[in-house]
């Protein structure tokens, strides 16, 4: 496990080990899409000397932002995910970076724009109802999500989506400033880096990839026109923060991988090899790229087959030329062999994360994990969030999860 603990000094970044809290959103925020203290004690939790932080997904605007009660958690549980254009989401995120900085982690946030994911049923949220800030579904094109694809997967989705509006290109400008308006709200609440969440099916994803973007300006047809949206909004939020602050996810996907919300690519290799080759250009502080083991919702943590699945992204090493995170599918030994292997500088945890809060020094011990609940992942308040016990005893209830040895954690199926 050693090379997971060597130091890295990446740009404004001095880590002390490799281990870093993924994005993942967790929908406790409040009705005013805002964090509070039970949000701050979450990250404070995993929050450690010298790590890097990368918190939820956060809307720029409301256009972007999907009533998320199309998860069936969500819609009985009741919680929000958070939101960055206003001045209180902006003052209630302090609280949050203060926590995380307190422990003397670095911390990001990642911007979101759902594109057509997002629907226009946020227009009757009390945050949003009688103001003039746009509503969306928008996309590259007027592309809907089809409720299950052609090979006859289903999303996570169970209402019909509205067919998006392509955004012209006047609307694209507004888009980069509603981007550079929260990244600056970010930045005031103390954050280190802003990430662009470029993957995932959402509005970047929808650029990038020729499933949905279906435009014959200068932001359709060849790859470097579906570069172009991506391209464009880094320069913008480099202009509007500085060098080194800015970071950007993407998650390549080929043939036999998921697709994120029904997005893919005819030449995925030609169009990530050409995204990421451009994004050399940039001072990023960051770039994270989805491995894409996913494993759908009922997979046991034990022998998730995401656990076991080939390294896929890695191909893109050889392009980047600065720090580079991947997610998915990791545990302890897997990760400790990707960075050997120097395939990845960090690697960043999901779910082994949000179900022990000291993961890091876990794996430094050798330390059994709990295991994570999955039907917590979205239901509202501390259970499943800020009650996994750390070992010491200071954290959480202890006892009240299950616990798998490391050396276990996808053994159960065969590694490739
Ligand atoms: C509950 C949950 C919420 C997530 N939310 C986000 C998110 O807001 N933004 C994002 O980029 N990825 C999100 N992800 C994906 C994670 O960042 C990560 O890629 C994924 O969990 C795979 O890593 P793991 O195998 O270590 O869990 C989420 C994952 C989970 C489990």
């Amino acid at each position: 496990m050693t090379a997971l603990f060597n130091p890295l000094k990446a740009g404004q970044m001095a880590l002390d080990h490799r281990i870093v809290l993924a994005p993942m959103s967790r929908y406790r925020c409040t009705k005013q899409m805002a964090p509070d203290t039970l949000t701050a004690d979450y990250y404070s939790q995993r929050a450690s000397k010298g790590g890097l932080v990368i918190t939820e997904a956060t809307h720029i605007n409301p256009e972007g932002t999907p009533v998320w009660n199309i998860y069936e958690a969500i819609r009985e549980g009741g919680g929000e995910a958070p939101g960055i254009w206003t001045d209180d989401q902006t003052d209630a995120f302090r609280a949050v970076v203060d926590a995380i900085h307190a422990k003397g982690a670095y911390a990001s946030c990642q911007l979101q724009h759902c594109g057509r994911v997002a629907q226009d049923d946020i227009k009757d949220h009390p945050l949003v109802k009688g103001s003039r800030l746009p509503i969306g579904p928008v996309s590259s094109s007027a592309v809907p999500i089809a409720v299950t694809d052609e090979e006859g997967n289903q999303y996570n989705w169970d209402q019909p989506s509205a067919p998006p509006r392509a955004l012209d290109v006047s609307e694209i400008a507004r888009v980069y400033e509603d981007y550079a308006h929260a990244a600056r709200n970010a930045i005031k609440a103390g954050y280190d880096f802003v990430e662009i969440h470029a993957g995932h099916g959402y509005l970047v994803n929808q650029f990038l990839c020729d499933s949905v973007n279906k435009r014959t300006d200068e932001y359709g047809g060849s790859i470097a026109n579906r570069c172009r949206f991506l391209f464009e909004l880094v320069a913008k939020l480099v202009d509007t923060v500085g060098l080194d602050r800015i970071a950007v996810r993407l998650s390549p996907t080929f043939k036999e991988h998921i697709r994120y919300f029904g997005v893919s690519d005819s030449n995925p290799e030609a169009l990530y090899s050409t995204a990421i080759e451009g994004l050399n250009d940039f001072p990023l502080a960051y770039l994270l790229l989805t491995e894409p083991r996913a494993s759908g919702l009922s997979a046991p943590a034990e022998n998730d087959p995401a656990h076991s699945e080939p390294l896929s992204s890695v191909r893109f090493r050889k392009i980047y030329k600065g720090t580079l995170i991947a997610a998915g599918g990791f545990t302890p030994q897997t990760a400790a062999r990707a960075i050997e292997e120097g395939h990845y500088d960090l690697i960043a945890f999901g779910r082994w994360f949000l179900s022990n809060p000291d993961l890091p020094e876990r794996i430094r011990q050798g330390s059994p994990l709990n295991v994570y609940d999955r039907d917590k992942f979205y239901t509202n308040g501390a259970d499943g969030y800020t009650d996994y016990p750390n070992e010491g005893g200071t954290i959480g209830v202890a006892g009240k999860y299950p616990v798998m040895e490391q050396h276990k954690i996808g053994k159960t199926l065969s590694h490739s």
